[in-house]
């Protein structure tokens, strides 16, 4: 797998999209850590035009993943973007705004990537709830604040339910705790 020359894709669509569909700038660590925890069941928020989402299935058969995206024209671009990477068979895109779906599901993910805007204190109930124990939440965009983000960390960090593993750049990873 060529991380880069996905990465450039998904940079030509934000530039031509004009939007605000950032790519993920540190794919190579992602795979590192999915290379290091092997998660076959993956949920990801945040689609985007399918980038992470194809270099967490391209690294490994064995994934399959449910990515939610809020804007239908990215989904749309996606799905078309995951056929192309021969990988379409094993990525679900969602086609939905994340605050409400997320309650809908009843699943459980050895990994959570969240790759959408602000992070929310809403969310992290969602987590606990969808991610197996000892299972990894790797949260990016840490530097897009919003209301509740600063509670969302501190609860995140208090060592309850949560054990922070890693923060670089603008990402935490945390894992979570055995009941
Ligand atoms: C930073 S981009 C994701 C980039 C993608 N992961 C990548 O690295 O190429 C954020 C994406 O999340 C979507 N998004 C933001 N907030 C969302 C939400 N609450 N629910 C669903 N999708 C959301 C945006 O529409 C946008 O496409």
């Amino acid at each position: 797998m060529n991380i880069n020359e996905l990465y450039q894709q998904a940079v030509k669509h934000q530039k031509d999209h004009d939007c605000s569909a950032y790519p993920y700038e540190l794919g190579a660590k992602l795979v590192d850590v999915l290379e290091r925890n092997t998660p076959t069941k993956i949920l990801e928020i945040g689609t985007g035009m399918g980038y992470t989402a194809a270099l967490m299935a391209v690294h490994n058969p064995r994934v399959v993943i449910e990515t939610i995206e809020k804007d239908s024209e990215h989904a749309h671009i996606a799905r078309r973007f995951l056929e192309k990477q021969d990988v379409g068979d094993r990525v679900q895109v969602v086609n939905e705004l994340a605050e409400q779906y997320l309650s809908s599901l009843n699943s459980q993910y050895d990994f959570i990537f969240f790759d959408g805007y602000q992070i929310h204190y809403e969310f992290l109930p969602h987590y606990e709830r969808l991610l197996k124990p000892g299972g990894i939440l790797y949260l990016a965009n840490n530097h897009l604040q919003s209301k509740t983000s600063d509670r969302f960390f501190a609860e995140l960090q208090n060592g309850q339910r949560w054990e922070v593993v890693e923060q670089f750049a603008d990402t935490t990873i945390a894992c979570r705790k055995s009941a």
